[in-house]
């Protein structure tokens, strides 16, 4: 018997990685090949007649999985009903605006969302939120949204994850997919921190430690982590826009892998709200490794953290305190 079709939400669908996002979500790559869906797409009225070309588009594409399109520029139509929320719309940083501006931009964008999705949105709907900063409008959205459970509302580390597997399988020569269990600890800014420390490779002789195979530390400790911190830029310098197909990719492998699981033995990095596990602040949206099952999330514990990683491990949690600070100064 066909499935019911699922509601899936994407905000500033009328954006660059909106307009990648959209028909990876129709094609099935984000909840499976057998789950039909109904897109829900919002965006700002200076942007509605393009989204309504993208369900123009949408329509002429016909996907078999697509059952119907909403496309709106009315936040409670948008959220009705929806199980997936994927939060991409937000204000850019633009030349010569404070850090503060954009934050208080987008501090009041996450908080009358989060009161549409929670009072609009299906039970249980699981949230991600994509639109920078981050973590912190997914903070914003949990605090404005306190009857969605907390472990519903998730930020989008996963491209760093895929950038930080990408660059190990380019520097052994290996299969991407051969690559495992990098992780993204903490804030999606150039202080996350790329850890390689538990990473794997699968060698004709078995699986063996990234650090093994590449012998080089200083690489690894070194230019392995800036270029991961730094490729949102390079992409931007080269491409003259933000990266949109690798974000749309990482977000349906997100949700995919919240929704269907996580491969045994493999873990994926989820920004999550922090219960304070390996003394990384609680109370902040922070990126751990975390292995799905029945649509939860859990993080992976008990991982050696040295000496090296333990100090980027603060930093990052220290900007995000700071970044939940100036959002909330933004409130008041
Ligand atoms: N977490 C990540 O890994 C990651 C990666 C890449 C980009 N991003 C972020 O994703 C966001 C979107 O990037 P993009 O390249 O698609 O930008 P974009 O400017 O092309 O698109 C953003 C869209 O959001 C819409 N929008 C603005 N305010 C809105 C609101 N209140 N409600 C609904 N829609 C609204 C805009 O009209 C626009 O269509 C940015 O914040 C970007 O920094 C995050």
């Amino acid at each position: 018997m066909a499935k019911e079709p699922v509601r899936v939400l994407v905000t500033g669908a009328a954006g660059q990685i909106g307009y990648a996002l959209v028909p990876m979500i129709a094609r099935g790559v984000m909840l499976g090949a057998d789950q039909p869906v109904i897109l829900h797409m919002l965006d700002i009225p200076p942007a509605a007649e393009a989204l309504n070309g993208v369900k123009m588009e949408l329509v002429d594409a016909a996907f078999p999985l697509l059952k119907g399109v909403v496309a709106t520029t009315d936040v409670v139509e948008a959220c009705t009903g929806v199980n997936v929320a994927v939060m991409v719309g937000g204000f850019p940083r633009k030349e010569g605006m404070e850090r503060k501006d954009v934050m208080s931009k987008n501090v009041s964008i996450y908080k009358s969302q989060a009161s549409a999705l929670e009072q609009h949105a299906a039970p249980n709907c699981k949230v991600l939120v994509v639109a920078n900063p981050a973590n912190t409008n997914a903070l914003i959205l949990k605090e404005f949204a306190p009857s969605i459970p907390a472990k519903n509302i998730t930020c989008l580390t996963r491209l760093d994850h895929n950038r930080a597997l990408g660059q190990i399988s380019e520097k052994l020569n290996v299969q991407v997919s051969d690559v495992k269990n990098v992780i993204i600890w903490g804030n999606h800014s150039s202080s996350q921190y790329p850890d390689v420390n538990h990473a794997t490779v699968m060698t004709p002789s078995g699986e063996k430690p990234v650090r093994e195979l590449v012998k080089d530390d200083a690489w690894l400790n070194g230019e392995f982590i800036t270029t991961v911190q730094q490729r949102g830029a390079a992409i931007i310098k080269a491409r003259k826009l933000s990266s949109a197909l690798s974000a749309a990719s990482a977000a349906c492998d997100h949700i995919r892998d919240w929704v269907l699981g996580t491969p045994e033995g493999t873990w994926v990095s989820m920004g999550v709200y922090s219960d304070g596990s390996y003394n990384a602040p609680a109370g902040v949206i922070y990126s751990f490794p975390v292995t799905c099952k029945n649509g939860e999330w859990t993080i992976v514990q008990g991982l050696a953290i040295d000496e090296f990683s333990r100090k980027k491990l603060d930093l990052t949690g220290q900007e995000l305190t700071e970044e939940k600070e100036l959002a909330y100064s933004c409130l008041s």
